[in-house]
């Protein structure tokens, strides 16, 4: 049983992409599609979660998805509680789960949660009660489901349907949530194929097994793909030296315009963010005609309205019009 789905297998919370199936990631998009013209609008709000609260709990620093997660609340006519967790008293040792229920006292009705530790969004939402959802904005090293998804919609909205698309990611495969995300939508979603691009030393062991094309030079991976990810080094999560500098990698993995050249003509260059300039991008790469990089931290706000309204079973369906959703 998936944790994330209800008994009528719609998303009560929304964990991770693997084991979610083709339809319901097709539905996400739809609403999110359809809720895009809401920030487009000069009253920028619907009122589909009013009287709904939401917490950001982020233990790890974030700058796109805690604000677009609070924006998409805000849209959605939440009130939301950013949650300060560096002056909490989980400083005084509080565990999470008593913190959780404290707040849960305080009647929430969604926890938005980032965690350093893989797997404490699945372990909060085993201990919430039943009307509580919890959102993953990213645990670990394990899968950030939401900026998968607001990926797919930029791809989507760019290329269409996935079945012809070729897709590299490149770049620190081994410490990436996102990666791993993108690989259980891109798969599930139908993709011609799917490419991995990296390092020895940053590629897991096994990753065939996700159904992905493994290559360790750019070059040949780049050749005639259609969307091309790239991934920042997370040096952060890494134990050990596994690069030998940043210059070198850049050398051999950082997208320059001559190594974009081997991509499909229309290829567009994606990157969850942060980017380091210099290092996995070239800037005239990054700020270039064919970067979607900002489109995706937009479309991040409706595909984030689309999750939260989802969970707490407020929509089921693309919105009509947006006239009959103003408030
Ligand atoms: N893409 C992403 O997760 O960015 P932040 O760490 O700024 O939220």
């Amino acid at each position: 049983m998936n944790i994330q789905l209800d008994s009528q297998g719609r998303l009560k919370h929304f964990l991770g992409i693997e084991g979610l199936k083709r339809e319901l990631l097709i539905e996400i998009l739809d609403i999110a599609a359809s809720l895009i013209q809401v920030s487009e609008k000069a009253v920028k709000k619907v009122p589909l979660l009013r009287g709904k609260t939401v917490v950001n709990l982020f233990f790890e620093p974030s700058t796109r998805t805690r604000t677009t997660f609070e924006l998409a609340a805000k849209r959605l006519s939440a009130d939301v509680l950013n949650f300060n967790i560096s002056s909490s008293s989980t400083s005084k040792g509080e565990t999470l789960l008593d913190m959780l229920n404290n707040l849960e006292a305080m009647h929430c009705d969604m926890f938005v949660v980032r965690h350093d530790e893989a797997g404490a969004p699945f372990f909060m939402a085993q201990h919430v009660p039943e009307h509580i959802s919890i959102v993953n904005a990213g645990d670990g090293r394990h899968e950030h489901p939401t900026q998968a998804m607001l990926d797919m919609f930029t791809i989507r909205q760019h290329k269409g349907e996935f079945h012809n698309l070729k897709v590299a990611i490149v770049g620190d495969i081994l410490h990436s949530r996102v990666a791993r995300s993108q690989i259980f939508a891109l798969t599930t979603l139908g993709a011609a194929e799917v490419r991995i691009i990296a390092p020895r030393t940053l590629m897991p062991k096994g990753i065939e097994d996700m159904g992905v094309k493994v290559f360790d030079r750019l070059k040949a991976g780049l050749q005639d793909v259609d969307v091309v990810i790239m991934l920042r080094i997370q040096r952060e999560r890494m134990r050990s030296a596994l690069l030998p500098s940043e210059q070198e990698y850049f050398q051999y993995y950082g997208l320059t315009e001559d190594m974009l050249a081997q991509a499909h003509p229309d290829a567009i260059v994606m990157h969850p963010g942060p980017i380091n300039r210099g290092v996995e991008i070239e800037s005239s790469v990054a700020d270039g005609s064919r970067s979607v990089i900002l489109q995706q931290v937009s479309n991040g706000i409706a595909v984030r309205m689309a999750v939260m309204a989802m969970v707490l079973g407020r929509i089921d369906k693309p919105l009509e019009t947006a006239k009959d959703s103003l408030v």
